[in-house]
């Protein structure tokens, strides 16, 4: 990244009321067309122009955007309290209600001390071997398959995991409606954040939200059944559910049916789409890199030896792993997070008004040659190499950080390793073309045209 003699005075001089530099734009507008059209490289651009810290006005708003790690170690760890969700993330409580993602202060507080006993990494070792049986379905239906849209695929085989860790055999066929409920919200979510409709107050009736809200009182129900099911049975179950139901704090607080269900949904949101992305992109970035494939395959063959994976394997799977880190590094599924400053703050010798809107986007920050050598390529061996822990805390922050860090990191990167290496050790991919994709960025950083890969068979490779 250039950064600018005008972007490193901010890092060094004293915070003034100065608004930090950035884009004008049109009046009122601001640069929502140019942003909407390329939000990704508006901001790269943006960064290499203005520097670490950069206002970007749209319809009527200053949007703060940070890139250096320090200043996001300052909002998310350091200065967290100060900060809460933007406000555009709280629109998502049509759906994930009171939940982890959006919830704020005592109320996130009291649900994040029981929700997050069950995702330590031994509780979420003992999920390997469901993790691993669906990923061995899957790779056996796409053994009978000579293309097929990778996404499509990994959406699946990520809901069949969180649905069968999160509920076991209680979700039955009801995944797909809850996969469905989370579409639409996503959908509606989306189309209000790149238009004009983001001004529209969020209970504002638009039909796009009516058809989400139908379909999540549909999944409500199903939920409520199966929470107040569980409640009056005594069976000892391996799930989150039962987890969750269980869970105490020290002053003997538990999770009510509404948060248990809101916490259920949440986790639907949070642990589906983004790990199916994290895989899509792995896969697809192996396609175009076929030596690096074989190098995968190689480590997969020899610490596996031809039988299923376990959660044992992870330690030995070093390639697998840096390969995990060097996509989520290029593609964070999570490509941006978002803040709203509950007070005036300084931040990185910056003046962030109480109220303003923030930026953080893993995105430029992944892809700046100051924390990478030749940031734009796929290099996974720059992880065995020199390791996570080596480098600057948030160079690398596909979960976010601080308090408000992923709950599921651990069982996502669990997750995303032994479906990678089960995937690999039947199938072997190829691109059908070497166009770069083209990239939908929403919540998540979707592929816009989903990714077709041909497939083979191992024995055939
Ligand atoms: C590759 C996969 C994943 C990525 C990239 C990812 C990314 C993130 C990020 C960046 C945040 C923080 C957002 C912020 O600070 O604004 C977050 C929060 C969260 N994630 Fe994940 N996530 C992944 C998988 C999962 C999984 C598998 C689960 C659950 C099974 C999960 C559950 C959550 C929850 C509940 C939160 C809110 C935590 C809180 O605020 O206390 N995520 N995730």
């Amino acid at each position: 990244m250039v950064v600018t003699s005008e972007s490193k005075t901010q890092r060094t001089g004293s915070p003034t009321k100065q608004r930090p530099p950035g884009p004008k734009g049109l009046p009122f507008v601001g640069m929502i067309r140019e942003y909407a059209s390329d939000q990704l490289g508006f901001l790269t651009r943006a960064a290499q122009t203005y520097g670490d810290v950069f206002v970007v006005p749209i319809m009527g708003e200053d949007i703060y955007v940070f890139v250096h790690p320090d200043a996001i170690e300052e909002i998310l760890v350091k200065k967290h309290a100060q900060f809460h969700k933007n406000r555009g993330m709280k629109h998502l409580s049509v759906g994930v209600g009171q939940g982890l993602l959006i919830s704020e202060d005592q109320v996130w507080k009291q649900s994040r001390k029981l929700v997050a006993p069950s995702f330590k990494r031994k509780q979420i070792a003992t999920y390997a071997d469901t993790m691993v049986r669906h990923a061995l379905h899957h790779s056996k239906q796409l053994q009978q398959a000579a293309m097929h849209d990778i996404t499509q695929v990994m959406n699946h085989l990520a809901l069949d995991v969180v649905a069968d860790t999160m509920f076991g055999a209680s979700i039955d066929e009801h995944g797909e409606l809850i996969s469905e409920a989370v579409d639409h919200m996503m959908e509606w979510f989306i189309q209000r954040m790149r238009s004009w409709r983001r001004i529209l107050p969020p209970n504002f009736p638009t039909l796009r939200r009516l058809r989400a809200k139908r379909k999540i009182q549909e999944v409500d129900k199903v939920l409520f059944r199966i929470i107040e099911e569980r409640r009056s049975s005594s069976e000892e179950r391996n799930d989150l559910l039962h987890l969750l139901l269980h869970a105490t704090d020290e002053e003997g607080n538990t999770l009510s049916n509404q948060q248990l269900r809101d916490e259920a949904f949440t986790i639907f949101v949070a642990g589906h789409e983004t790990t199916a992305l994290a895989l899509s992109y792995a896969v697809w970035l192996l396609a175009m890199h076929p030596e690096r494939q074989q190098r995968l395959c190689a480590e997969v063959d020899e610490v596996l030896q031809g039988r299923p994976a376990t959660a044992d394997d992870l330690k030995d799977l070093t390639y697998t792993n840096a390969v995990v880190h060097e996509t989520m590094r290029l593609y964070p599924p999570a490509w941006a997070m978002g803040r709203e400053a509950l007070e005036d703050v300084e931040v990185f010798g910056t003046f962030v008004p109480k109220g303003a809107q923030i930026f953080l986007p893993p995105w430029v920050v992944h892809r700046d040659s100051r924390w990478y050598d030749s940031p734009e390529e796929f290099h996974p061996e720059r992880w065995i190499e020199k390791p996570a822990s080596q480098r600057h805390r948030f160079a690398w922050m596909p979960f976010g950080g601080g308090a408000r860090i992923c709950v599921g990191n651990h069982f996502a990167m669990m997750e995303a390793n032994l479906l990678l290496a089960t995937l690999f050790q039947h199938v072997r991919f190829a691109p059908i073309d070497q166009e770069p994709l083209v990239l939908s960025p929403a919540v998540t950083l979707r592929p816009t045209h989903g990714i077709p890969l041909h497939i083979r068979p191992r024995n055939l490779a």
